[in-house]
């Protein structure tokens, strides 16, 4: 890969040769939204209500094959290191290779070993299913959680096994809120940390521990673990029957294919699951066959970097029109900003572009009550991500999904299209105002419009196409971590504070003196330890 600077520079001259015009104005050309809109199968990506023309595309695909996107997708498929600061593959997508070829890391097909992990998922999830267990208690944190607690919300309508709950946070309120009601009897604990060594995980999962002894259960029989630490999970004392264990080229934040999604497996059952595998692959094929000006990870990757690295808008909305989808901003939110959040590329220089965007956001219609106005009037552009469902679920209720259908059209309709100062004046004359009165009110019912967004649609969210979904947004951020030159598998910067909290543990605790911090730290630990008791 070259220095891009030449294609940057194109790129940077189209955003300020376009900075004004109005996105609107493209759809003089009747065949836009055909012409900026890509499909794989039955899902839908039309990405024509944005700023970029052929033009633009052009220039962004051209970035993508100087980054050498396309040489990077087949080495990480084939199992090279490409995860180069940790010296590791990245082999996510094995998990899901269900019935594709073998995949070989240092010489060895690991398929064998993903295939028979996950026929020992399926089989310990029907056990679990069949047996009297009614509530499983996933703990884990980040990648170790973030997966299963989306897509268990998600696919809801496929859980017909016991009831999951989900225990992230350290706070002991999370665990005992959760624990709270339970029959010890009958629950399953599952720990889930690839290396059992992370300090929330492993103490909630001690107290859970201790809680399943006092009430009468038996950790010895009602714990699992996932991860790939051997020899930790069996000094925890969780027999190597429970434990599912995957391998290091899975990074945390795309693990949920493997043993992290047991409890989603119990939940649902294994054939869902599998569907969701299958949906995971699919997106996978697309991926490497699709030409880029088809390819929905790439267009979407190229709409990222457009926004983000080429227009300057600091963060990004993704905003399900999907109850069930509620989670999907925060999974979002590790995999990208994990991912892409780094500072140096991988020779260890600057990057030289802005890296990952802030993602956040939250399920239509909520957002619309809460956060919408910034995003209709304030004076920051944020790109949206739309997405929405031909048909829901609820048969008795379609007249609520064309709401939210309507609903979520009419904004990214109304983000485009805003309305002007003469619309406003001529709705504040209907309401009988006049003059100054008039021009006042007026001037707070403009809205600028020219804000882009994008719209994946599809027929309805079942485990396939939730599949599909996870993996178009991972392939997107592997798309433009390659642009921007960064390893988008490591996570080097969630290191510090961790270190940081180990050595003020024994600070807040009292047995340590708060010497040599700053004066700021050393003052809150002394607040909060004259106010604890
Ligand atoms: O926050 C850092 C991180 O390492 C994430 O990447 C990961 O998903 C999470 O912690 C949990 O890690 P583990 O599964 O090892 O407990």
């Amino acid at each position: 890969m070259g220095s891009l600077n030449a294609e940057w520079d194109a790129l940077r001259r189209l955003g300020n040769e376009h900075r004004d015009r109005k996105i609107l104005s493209l759809f003089g050309d009747p065949e836009r939204a055909r012409k900026f809109t890509a499909q794989t199968g039955d899902m839908l990506f039309d990405y024509s209500k944005t700023n970029i023309d052929a033009g633009v595309r052009d220039a962004l695909i051209a970035l993508a094959v100087a980054a050498g996107v396309a040489e990077k997708r087949d080495a990480m498929f084939s199992g090279e290191a490409i995860n180069d600061t940790e010296g590791r593959a990245v082999l996510h997508t094995a998990l899901r290779n269900l019935d594709g070829g073998p995949v070989m890391v240092d010489g060895k097909d690991v398929m064998p070993g993903v295939l028979g992990t996950l026929e020992r998922m399926r089989a310990y999830a029907r056990q679990v299913r069949d047996s009297d267990i009614t509530d499983v208690v996933n703990i884990g944190i980040g990648g170790s959680d973030l997966g299963p607690a989306m897509a268990y919300q998600a696919l809801s309508p496929w859980a017909d096994g016991p009831r999951c709950h989900f225990v992230s946070n350290v706070d002991g309120a999370h665990i005992a809120d959760t624990l709270r009601g339970l029959d010890a009897r009958r629950t399953l604990v599952i720990v889930a940390s690839k290396t059992f060594t992370t300090i929330e995980t492993m103490t909630n999962a001690r107290t859970a521990r201790a809680w399943m002894e006092d009430h009468g259960g038996n950790p010895g029989a009602q714990f699992a673990a996932l991860s790939t630490a051997d020899q930790l999970t069996a000094d925890f004392g969780i027999p190597a029957e429970r434990v599912f264990g995957f391998e290091d080229w899975v990074g945390g934040r795309y693990s949920m294919w493997g043993p992290i999604g047991l409890s989603l497996m119990i939940a649902v059952g294994p054939e869902a699951f599998d569907a969701f595998l299958r949906g995971g692959q699919a997106m996978d094929r697309h991926f490497q066959a699709a030409e880029f000006h088809e390819s929905l990870p790439v267009l979407l990757a190229l709409t990222g970097v457009w926004h983000a690295q080429v227009c300057g808008h600091a963060s990004r909305a993704v905003l399900p029109y999907d109850q069930r989808l509620a989670r999907l901003p925060d999974y979002f939110q590790q995999l990208e900003m994990e991912s892409n959040g780094k500072r140096v590329r991988m020779d260890g220089t600057e990057v030289v572009v802005d890296s990952g965007p802030v993602v956040w956001g939250a399920a239509g219609t909520n957002g619309q009550h809460a956060f919408y106005q910034l995003i209709h009037q304030g004076t920051r552009v944020i790109p949206c991500e739309f997405m929405i469902a031909a048909q829901g679920h609820e048969d008795d209720l379609s007249h609520h999904h064309q709401l939210l259908v309507a609903n979520c059209l009419a904004q990214s309709e109304a983000l485009m299209r805003g309305r002007s100062i003469d619309e406003a004046r001529a709705k504040m004359a209907q309401k009988g105002l006049s003059g100054d009165e008039l021009e006042r009110q007026a001037q707070h019912r403009v809205f600028e419009g020219n804000r882009p967004s994008v719209t994946l649609a599809y027929p309805q969210l079942d485990p396939f196409t939730l599949g599909r979904i996870v993996a178009l947004y991972e392939h997107r951020v592997f798309v433009e971590g390659v642009i921007l030159g960064i390893n988008s598998f490591d996570q080097w910067g969630v290191e510090l504070g961790k270190e940081l909290a180990t050595s003020l543990q024994p600070v807040v605790e009292g047995t340590a003196s708060a010497e040599g911090k700053d004066g700021s730290t050393a003052a809150l630990v002394g607040f909060i330890q004259r106010n604890r008791d």
